[in-house]
């Protein structure tokens, strides 16, 4: 039914396109060569699992969806982000899955035991050939490390008896999983899981059924980053640095907001990453006053200052690094000015770094250096103004996720962190006119080791000095011609 409405829109290339899973499937074709090597083992996530059941309470079981598909456009959907939680514990990229993980050994009516279940996408060749080549019972084996995986079209007459837990860990359901042509898609797994579970409409009554242990688990484990992950992070943010420097060495005024985003994925692409974390924010001027700014909409980004927050997503692991420049390669006086306010906030968080210190003393150290800076200019006059122009809190974990998994109170040994203060002043700001329009982050990524820090973002260069010297570089991308659009000399356009 699907793929006969798909055939009568003519929408195989795009819909093909926007679905393909995110980690490569090989082809009948395909060499090993062909494939990146450097994805996360089976011997990670089977890690992951264990680490896991050591921490659940006794006769508990967890349960883990995957994320719902997403629509795009009519009949087509979005490139499909798997649940950094399913990923993590089971490596399996496909949507309409579920993860179960007992803490302890269980037994079927064989008298098989078992102690983790996983329920994949059937095998189909008719969908594959639409949406993407499927992993199947076999894949999902390999990938995950788990023996006792299943279909999906499994679930619903499979035997367990979830009355028998003390614990059902549990993440919430988006409120919103569309119900599919199949019988055994994301909307039907969550409800035979609810109606096998008896799981009650009013959860806050039902202390059995905890949601707080599922995030109180899952981040204290995603926030210590283990060797293979600390690997792919050290590669996404290197990528995305190399990205900025290209960019630095490429930008003149001329240039759109929309083409230096693409220059910088152009680069990660470049490297393998398979997209990014989050929308690229490519901020000219005014709009990089707006945090999350990621319409990218100016033509031309002119004389002004530019903000690029981007990060490269490598084998699910995001960077999130921002760099504030120069479009002419110069700062102006003001620029200069507050640039380096930001600068010394950041230098000052990054002094406090180390295992055992506190979220909270180096969020303090940037405020303290912002709100002293601020005051000096006359842009405000008492420190409990400094949240009008720094906004946001200091930086956060990153991971699978941007704003990755974790507890916030004290940095340990192999977290990865942002550290990103920052100051904008908008136009309009009860201040000097002199300062209107300038916005300036600094983000860095840095990994927290038992003394300090390591910061593995140091390929883009951060200091006023180094930035107006990489600005002055040639860049492989300099100067790259394209054709002029044939419908681009119609009058209007
Ligand atoms: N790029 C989003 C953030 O910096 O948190
Ligand atoms: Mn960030
Ligand atoms: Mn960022």
């Amino acid at each position: 039914m699907l793929t006969s409405i798909k055939s009568l829109l003519g929408l195989s290339t795009i819909t093909l396109m926007l679905s393909v899973s995110l980690i490569a499937q090989p082809a009948p074709g395909d060499t090993e060569d062909d494939l990146p090597k450097d994805y996360l083992t089976k011997d990670f996530h089977t890690g992951r699992r264990i680490a896991l059941r050591n921490q659940m309470p006794d006769n508990s079981v967890m349960v883990i969806f995957a994320f719902p598909t997403r629509t795009y456009s009519n009949d087509v959907e979005y490139l499909y982000h798997q649940n950094p939680d399913m990923y993590y514990f089971s490596g399996y990229k496909e949507p309409h899955s579920l993860l179960l993980v007992f803490k302890e050994e269980q037994h079927d009516s064989l008298g098989n035991s078992y102690n983790e279940i996983l329920f994949v996408q059937k095998r189909n060749p008719k969908a594959e050939q639409w949406t993407g080549r499927r992993l199947g019972i076999d894949g999902a084996k390999n990938r995950s490390g788990i023996q006792t995986v299943y279909n999906a079209t499994d679930f619903k007459n499979f035997n367990i008896d979830f009355s028998k837990f003390s614990k059902i860990i549990y993440d919430r359901f988006p409120a919103d999983v569309p119900d599919g042509f199949d019988s055994a898609d994301l909307f039907d797994l969550i409800k035979q899981f609810k109606e096998k579970s008896e799981m009650p409409e009013q959860l806050k009554e039902q202390k059995r059924f905890d949601n707080r242990l599922f995030i109180e688990l899952t981040a204290g484990l995603r926030e210590i980053k283990t060797a293979e992950e600390i690997d792919l992070l050290r590669k996404a943010v290197e990528i995305s640095c190399h990205g900025q420097n290209e960019v630095m060495k490429t930008v003149h005024p001329n240039m759109s907001e929309l083409e230096i985003q693409g220059l910088h994925e152009f680069v990660h692409k470049k490297h393998g990453a398979e997209g990014v974390g989050y929308g690229s924010i490519i901020g000219a001027g005014e709009n990089g006053c707006i945090l999350h700014y990621m319409e990218n909409t100016k033509t031309k980004v002119g004389n002004s200052m530019l903000l690029m927050d981007v990060g490269a997503e490598y084998h699910g692991y995001t960077a999130d690094v921002t760099r504030t420049v120069p479009v002419d390669g110069k700062f102006s006086q003001e620029e200069k000015t507050i640039y380096q306010i930001v600068y010394d906030a950041q230098e000052a968080a990054f002094k406090t770094l180390k295992n055992g210190s506190k979220w909270s003393d180096a969020s303090q150290a940037a405020k303290d250096v912002i709100a002293e800076g601020l005051i000096k200019l006359g842009i405000i006059k008492y420190k409990s103004e400094v949240g009008k122009y720094y906004p946001h809190g200091l930086g956060h974990h990153i991971g699978m996720d941007v704003h990755d998994r974790g507890n916030y109170g004290t940095l340990k040994k192999d977290m990865v962190i942002t550290i990103e203060p920052g100051i904008y002043i908008p136009e309009g700001s009860d201040c000097d006119k002199k300062w209107w329009s300038i916005a300036v982050r600094i983000e860095d990524d840095l990994l927290i080791t038992q003394t300090g820090y390591e910061l593995l973002s140091h390929f883009a260069p951060r200091k006023i000095e180094d930035i107006e010297k990489m600005i002055k570089e040639k860049s492989v991308l300099d100067n790259y011609k394209l054709p002029p659009l044939e419908s681009g000399k119609k009058k209007g356009f």
